[in-house]
């Protein structure tokens, strides 16, 4: 594992983004979260709406590759950003250049991945990390696209979940703020979830549902 945190931290852009990452001591901050929760749950699905440059595609990718079960991620960025995503080989070259060969990459939106083949072919999805535009109505679309698929040990996490900050990442003249805290704060009220927030960096919140049915 210090092996591939040191190729992954050799890309300095890897390093960025908020999750909370430190090159000094091959910290992966939120990322042994993902890495962890990968371990424990054991997916046969993860879906990844949105990465800049794939830091978190990636370490699922990792943690899936790990376990013994069968499993991939499905990952969905319309590459709004620049053209990172745009070029299907050189996507597969990136995460292959990781030894992660389990990363299928869409690129769309979540709206239009919702009206896909692959979506209607999704069995169920294990684990959803959430990190795509970040509003409060896209965040809202994006967990209830993928609710109806999450089963009792499943869970849902949501990136940049505790920041109110503006975001110039789409441009100067698309600059817009982070609200998907306040859709959170529409699921806290639901009796029927587990909502937990971890307000470290931007934040990364954790949903599941709240029956604790031993798995
Ligand atoms: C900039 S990233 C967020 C940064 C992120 N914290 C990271 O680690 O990379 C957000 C990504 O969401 C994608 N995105 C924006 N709107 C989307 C949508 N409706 N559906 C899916 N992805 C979307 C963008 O293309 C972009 O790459």
């Amino acid at each position: 594992m210090q092996d591939w945190i040191a190729k992954l931290f050799a890309n300095k852009e890897l390093l960025r983004m908020g999750h909370h990452q430190r090159l000094e001591d091959q910290n992966l901050g939120f990322g042994w979260l993902y890495y962890a929760l990968t371990r424990l749950v054991r997916p046969s699905v993860v879906v990844v709406i949105g990465s800049w440059r794939g830091f978190s595609p990636l370490v699922f990718g990792k943690g899936v590759a790990d376990n013994l079960e069968p499993g991939r991620v499905i990952f969905i960025d319309p590459s709004m950003v620049d053209d990172f995503w745009k070029d299907p080989d050189a996507v597969r070259a990136h995460f292959a250049g990781h030894d992660v060969a389990n990363i299928q990459h869409f690129l769309m939106t979540t709206q239009q991945f919702v009206a896909s083949e692959a979506y209607r072919e999704l069995p169920h999805v294990d684990l959803l990390f959430v990190d795509g535009y970040h509003t409060a109505e896209q965040a809202k679309f994006d967990y209830e696209a993928f609710a109806p698929l999450l089963t009792e040990k499943s869970l849902a996490l949501f990136h940049d979940s505790c920041s109110d900050r503006v975001s110039k990442i789409y441009g100067l003249e698309n600059a817009y703020r982070y609200t998907v805290r306040d859709f959170l704060s529409e699921l806290k009220r639901d009796p029927q979830l587990q909502v937990f927030d971890l307000p470290f960096a931007e934040g990364v919140t954790l949903v599941r549902r709240a029956e604790t049915t031993r798995l």
